[in-house]
């Protein structure tokens, strides 16, 4: 696990880009929990920490796809890597190269 950001850097409902082992994440705080995610759309390179979210989905800014931020699934084959994530004594951390299993409360 490796420090992201502070619990408080993050207001709910919004995301926020981070970078993480040379790894771009966009990290969000939703009223389902915390998730980390690939930050670049597959579609076409859009910016998903800057997507609007309900519920665990993301939709990209440019085009409009969904991505599911528990599992990355998004229409047909598009998928984007998801990312275990832990808060600590108000400090959010993210395993890169560790699949989300599930969420952490918000
Ligand atoms: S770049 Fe994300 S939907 Fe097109």
């Amino acid at each position: 696990m490796t420090f992201a950001c502070r619990e408080d850097d993050v207001p709910p409902g919004e995301g926020r880009n981070i970078t993480i082992e040379g790894r771009r994440i966009a990290l969000f705080r939703t009223d389902t929990g915390w998730y980390a995610v690939d930050a670049v759309c597959p579609h076409k390179g859009g910016p998903l920490a800057d997507g609007i979210v309900c519920d665990h989905a993301v939709t990209c800014p440019l085009h409009d796809r969904s991505f599911d931020l528990r599992t990355g699934e998004g229409p047909g084959e598009d998928r984007i890597g998801t990312y275990a994530v832990e808060v600590r004594a108000g400090e959010v951390y993210v395993a890169v190269g560790v699949p989300a299993a599930s969420p952490v409360a918000a």
